[in-house]
């Protein structure tokens, strides 16, 4: 099985914010996400930014595009992403459209999974060329008391048995990483608790820790 990668989500409210973030831990991460969050406050100057300044680094768009998708894809492919995100209530339309100019720039469109979808749903985003889902509790479930568990384990896994290359995020410390073991997990993914933390680096390297012990 392949070793999960690291990713940050800079959710921060400004790019400066961000830039003070991806001077400690971009030598520690594989991908700096330019948070949803961060997508609103500065746009597509944020990917562009982290583009000229890590040439090397995966860089995703969190954008959750619901529609527009053609454009809204050429927003940030042609500013340095390499991935961007697609929610997953989103017309099939749309996923496809952000696939297309994806795949102009050699980058590739990821599946957010919020609220309701289903696996038939799922089967028609494989059919459409998708291959990567971020599986995810979102801030408001987190902050309404929902815990990591079996449903959620069982879900990851029947998305990776179905070949899809499955991100995990929300409200992740390198403590929860341990239930995950024995699933392909491609990135997990983690905000505050590494650009919120005192000291990020070493935040990232007990994220990194915890994935070399259990994969
Ligand atoms: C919120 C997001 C976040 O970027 C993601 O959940 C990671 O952030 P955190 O680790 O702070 O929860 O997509 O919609």
């Amino acid at each position: 099985m392949q070793k999960p990668m690291l990713q940050v989500a800079l959710d921060t409210l400004d790019i400066p914010s961000a830039l003070k973030a991806t001077r400690a831990l971009a030598p520690e991460v594989d991908v700096l996400e330019v948070g949803t969050i961060l997508c609103y406050a500065e746009g597509a100057r944020a990917v562009a930014t982290l583009r000229a300044l890590y040439p090397d680094h995966l860089i995703l768009a969190d954008l959750k595009a619901a529609d527009a998708g053609t454009t809204v894809a050429e927003i940030v492919f042609s500013q340095g992403a390499s991935w961007m995100t697609v929610i997953c209530c989103a017309p099939y339309a749309t996923m496809t459209a952000a696939l297309a100019v994806a795949r102009k720039y050699s980058g590739d469109v990821q599946i957010e999974l919020y609220g309701e979808w289903t696996f038939a749903q799922a089967e028609k985003w494989l059919e459409i060329g998708l291959t990567q889902a971020i599986y995810h509790r979102g801030r408001d479930a987190e902050l309404a008391g929902q815990k990591w568990g079996p449903a959620d384990l069982q879900k990851i896994r029947k998305l990776a048995d179905m070949g899809f290359a499955v991100s995990v995020t929300g409200g992740l410390t390198p403590q929860d990483l341990a239930i995950f073991k024995g699933i392909p997990v491609k990135c997990f993914i983690a905000g505050r608790s590494l650009y919120g933390a005192d000291d990020p680096a070493q935040a990232a390297r007990a994220f990194k820790a915890a994935i070399a012990e259990h994969w």
